[in-house]
């Protein structure tokens, strides 16, 4: 079968194709527009959605080399997100699958992350419940315990920013363009990760906090520039690796807690702040001690994709959990 998956919960325009579990075409079109502003502008967001679903969808079509008659069913970002980024990708899901009388999917965002490491990969290795996931991205950090496909529990989640935000706000204090984590993550690899400590929060269970960081990192610096006007300039890659060493460091420290609490050894990362070398890095080391079997997505699966609201689409069709054309979007994790 063939399904047609949809993602605009945020300021990524996306659409995919999958035959059965397997990703035949996965097109993003990404907003530029935002990075003059610091930051994704909602209202800016879903006009450019309106702009691109059409050539985006037209373009994974041809891409997978198929009609929309082929199609099996569309499967589309219902929520969390912006409301009218996520108006676009609903209303276009819901007219054409009642236009083509095939069923409609409703996914949720997060569950997408988790579920793209079950498109098929080459050595087919896919995690086996219950596994852990640490979510990653620029709207959110938990812990998800997943227990099979559709079931999951968030056990730890941040009380503030998420660790994109952290890494985002940093390299904004920086001087680098929105979003700045990968600008972070590029120049930390020349740095010396021990060159600056920044206080890192120390709260209960598997819960995370990422603002006293940021706080710190803005006194830390403002110190430094009171002496010496060029500081940050001179000394930019390893306030960049040590930055993102304390953030690794907060994220690994209760993920480490989770997996040893719960005995469970299958971990996987995903989300836009998983593309994290250092993290990659970190987290292969730890498998090693620890004995974790690790999955980390292909690149392109890390940051927002249709890809992964295809293959939840798909176990969704699987288990005939359809949606209609009365859904709607919702804004907040459901959680
Ligand atoms: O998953 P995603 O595309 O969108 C959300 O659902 O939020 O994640 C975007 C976030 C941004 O904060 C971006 O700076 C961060 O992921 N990010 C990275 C890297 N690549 C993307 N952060 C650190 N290192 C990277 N290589
Ligand atoms: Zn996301």
């Amino acid at each position: 079968m063939y399904i047609l998956g949809i993602e605009s919960s945020c300021d990524d325009t996306s659409a995919s194709v999958l035959h059965n579990n397997q990703l035949v075409s996965n097109v993003i079109a990404s907003q530029l527009v935002h990075a003059q502003y610091g930051g994704v502008v909602p209202e800016l967001a879903s006009r450019a959605h309106q702009q691109n679903i059409i050539p985006v969808v037209d373009i994974a079509l041809k891409k997978a080399n198929i009609s929309m008659s082929k199609l099996s069913a569309i499967s589309f970002t219902r929520g969390p997100g912006l409301l009218g980024s996520l108006l676009v990708g609903n209303s276009f899901a819901k007219a054409a699958a009642y236009a083509l009388k095939i069923p409609l999917i409703a996914v949720d965002h997060l569950e997408g992350h988790v579920l793209a490491h079950f498109i098929k990969n080459e050595t087919d290795s896919y995690p086996f419940f219950p596994f852990l996931c640490l979510l990653v991205s620029g709207g959110h950090t938990q812990i998800m315990l997943v227990k099979d496909f559709f079931e999951t529990e968030i056990i730890g989640t941040t009380i503030d920013d998420a660790a994109g935000e952290a890494f985002d706000k940093a390299a904004k204090i920086l001087g680098f363009p929105y979003p700045g984590g990968p600008h972070i993550d590029k120049l930390a690899q020349t740095g010396n990760p021990d060159a600056f400590t920044f206080n890192q929060a120390n709260i209960q269970g598997y819960d995370y906090s990422f603002s006293g960081l940021k706080t710190s990192f803005l006194y830390v610096l403002r110190d430094y520039l009171k002496t010496n006007p060029s500081f940050i300039e001179e000394n930019k890659a390893d306030i960049c690796a040590s930055i993102q060493k304390a953030i690794i460091e907060s994220l690994m420290k209760k993920l480490k807690k989770a997996a040893d609490d719960l005995q469970i050894k299958e971990i996987a990362i995903a989300g836009g702040v998983s593309a994290n070398l250092g993290l990659q890095n970190t987290l292969k080391k730890t498998a090693n001690e620890k004995k974790w079997n690790i999955y980390i997505p292909p690149l392109e699966l890390t940051t927002d994709n249709a890809a992964m609201i295809g293959i939840a689409g798909y176990y969704k069709y699987l288990r005939k959990d359809f949606a209609d054309i009365y859904t709607v979007p919702y804004t907040k994790a459901i959680y």
